[in-house]
């Protein structure tokens, strides 16, 4: 029998994850549906629990319900735990038909992280600046702490946010938060995690940010993130994209749902090639 999985979101018709979920399936043989559904914005619990009657199995989520999702949550994992949020649910776990929990996983951060390993980006002993103290940079500190990096740096708008988060994972490594104007390179990977882009906006960096042969990275793909690449580009940094997270989250995902790893590679270079 055909097993239904989604993503809910809202609005939601230009994810990417249909595409990457059907192209997983189909490499692995797994016999599975993957839709996208627009939850209403006052009832995500009641378009999970309408998808679940219907025999539904699991699900991504996306903006804005990922904190809604982590609430309505029976079991969470670690990482979604400290993340405050949910972007992959499951209905049961190891296909035991009477277990009718539901559990919570994030798996942006691991994503980040395998996309940076793919690019031979190294982290243990790296200097990381990490641009935004919002949602999805909450929801990728605890995989990037765990590759033991040398320091992490949060630098943010509004510097109370920043040293609030790095306060919330002090526990777990060198993690320090400001404002934009405390922050001193070198570093050797700078992410950025504001929404900034989207708005065609920098925040206001020094120059001499980057170590020789680092690397930028930004969490929004294609066009939209060009105006922080580009300026790290011009800085000497090695500008990368986060296509290659997109597609490492999904595929942890559906690890979690399906207990089987796709190969990323040749669905990393179809979405880039349709971009
Ligand atoms: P997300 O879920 O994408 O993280 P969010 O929680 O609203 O969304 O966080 C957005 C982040 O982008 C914040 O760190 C925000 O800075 P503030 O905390 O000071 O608001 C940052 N951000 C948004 N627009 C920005 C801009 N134009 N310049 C710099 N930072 C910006």
């Amino acid at each position: 029998m055909t097993d239904r999985y989604c993503v809910f979101g809202n609005p939601i018709s230009h994810s990417k994850s249909p595409a990457i979920h059907t192209a997983f399936a189909q490499q692995t043989g797994e016999d599975i549906e993957y839709v996208a559904i627009v939850a209403p914005l006052d009832d995500f619990a009641g378009a999970w629990r309408g998808f679940t009657a219907e025999g539904g199995r699991g699900a991504n989520v996306t903006v804005p319900f990922k904190e809604e999702a982590f609430r309505l949550c029976d079991v969470l994992s670690e990482r979604a735990r400290r993340a405050g949020a949910v972007n992959t649910l499951l209905l049961g776990k190891n296909g035991l038909s009477h277990d009718f929990k539901v559990y919570g996983d994030t798996t942006d951060g691991v994503g980040l992280v395998r996309d940076l390993q793919y690019h031979k980006v190294a982290l243990g002993g790296a200097r990381i600046l990490v641009l935004g103290a919002g949602g999805a940079v909450r929801g990728v500190l605890e995989p990037l702490l765990a590759a033991g990096p040398a320091s992490l740096t949060i630098a943010n708008r509004t510097a109370s946010k920043a040293e609030a988060l790095a306060a919330d994972f002090s526990d777990m490594g060198a993690i320090s938060g400001g404002g934009f104007d405390t922050v001193t390179g070198p570093f050797d990977l700078v992410i950025n995690g504001t929404s900034a882009s989207l708005a065609g906006d920098l925040p206001p960096l020094p120059d001499d940010l980057f170590a020789a042969g680092a690397t930028a990275y930004d969490m929004m793909y294609g066009a939209e993130s060009t105006v922080f690449l580009r300026w790290a580009s011009e800085r000497g940094a090695c500008p990368l994209d986060g296509l290659g997270m997109l597609v490492e989250q999904a595929a942890e995902s559906f690890f979690q749902w399906r207990s089987k790893r796709p190969d990323t590679v040749p669905v990393r270079e179809a979405l880039r090639r349709s971009l």
